[in-house]
């Protein structure tokens, strides 16, 4: 396996894909950061990272996501791209990348880039431009404390899923795909989500996230819930309903049932 480098793994071993509630958005908490480049006094580009990421702030709070670029083809450029879980709200995925832009500055004050993770969104920016790239090199793996009793028809249910998530998640306009798969055998329903940065195309996308996957089988084996949180693309799959989106739809809601007159 060539990219996600086992060494560059960041990794969190915690029963939290469970345990943890979903409906704690409000108090976001800081999973990692990666602080890169660091460079010595430069005010355009700290200028131009301040301009981008008050950019990535405004635009994740009108559309749920950000793509940015500040001064291209300059020696001082910034590019910058933000991802929130596709079943925030825009108001959720703004207060979260609003934390997430401040944070970075705060933690990374002279990198000219750096990613943050939160459970719920993810903020990168960089120097180099990186838009529409597939970025591999970095990748955390959480994953359910318990074991599947029957492995091998478990396998095989999250394969099924996955296959069809991840296709759907390339396909769309969106970049993310959301299943569930009755895993008759065992009497259960896996859960699955996909999702890549939007500035991916269906070639960068699938990229990701088949390594991603990969990934996924290597550490999380049979446990019942895994997630990763790589930089272009994140894949989760749970045995309970832990998001509020059953099928695709390509993010589009239900049309709402037309009122019967009597
Ligand atoms: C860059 O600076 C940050 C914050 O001062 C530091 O935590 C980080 O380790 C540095 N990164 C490198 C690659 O030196």
């Amino acid at each position: 396996m060539a990219a996600f480098p086992s060494q560059e793994i960041f990794f969190f071993l915690l029963f939290l894909a469970l345990i943890l509630p979903i409906a704690t958005r409000g108090s976001e908490s800081i999973l990692y950061q990666q602080c890169e480049k660091n460079f010595t006094q430069n005010d355009k580009l700290q200028d131009n990272i301040n301009n981008v990421l008050l950019d990535m702030v405004a635009q994740s709070s009108l559309q749920g996501y950000a793509i940015s670029s500040y001064a291209t083809n300059t020696c001082e450029s910034v590019y910058g791209v933000t991802r929130c879980e596709p079943d925030m709200s825009v108001e959720e995925c703004s207060a979260c990348i609003t934390g997430a832009a401040q944070k970075i500055r705060t933690s990374c004050p002279d990198s000219a880039e750096s990613h943050i993770w939160y459970e719920n969104c993810f903020l990168h920016y960089d120097s180099t431009n990186f838009i529409g790239k597939a970025d591999k090199r970095y990748a955390s793996v959480w994953f359910s404390y318990y074991a599947a009793a029957n492995p091998k028809a478990f396998e095989q249910a999250v394969g099924e899923l996955m296959g069809e998530v991840i296709a759907e998640t390339v396909q769309g306009r969106k970049k993310f795909g959301f299943g569930e798969n009755y895993a008759n055998e065992i009497k259960l329903t896996v859960y699955g989500m996909a999702q890549c940065t939007r500035d991916l195309g269906e070639r960068e996308c699938n990229e990701c996230l088949e390594e991603g996957l990969e990934i996924m089988t290597d550490y999380c084996r049979d446990q019942v819930g895994c997630r990763l949180f790589a930089s272009s693309c994140a894949i989760r799959y749970e045995i309970y309903k832990f998001s509020s989106f059953t099928s695709t739809d390509d993010g589009a809601a239900a049309p709402a049932p037309s009122p019967s007159i009597i």
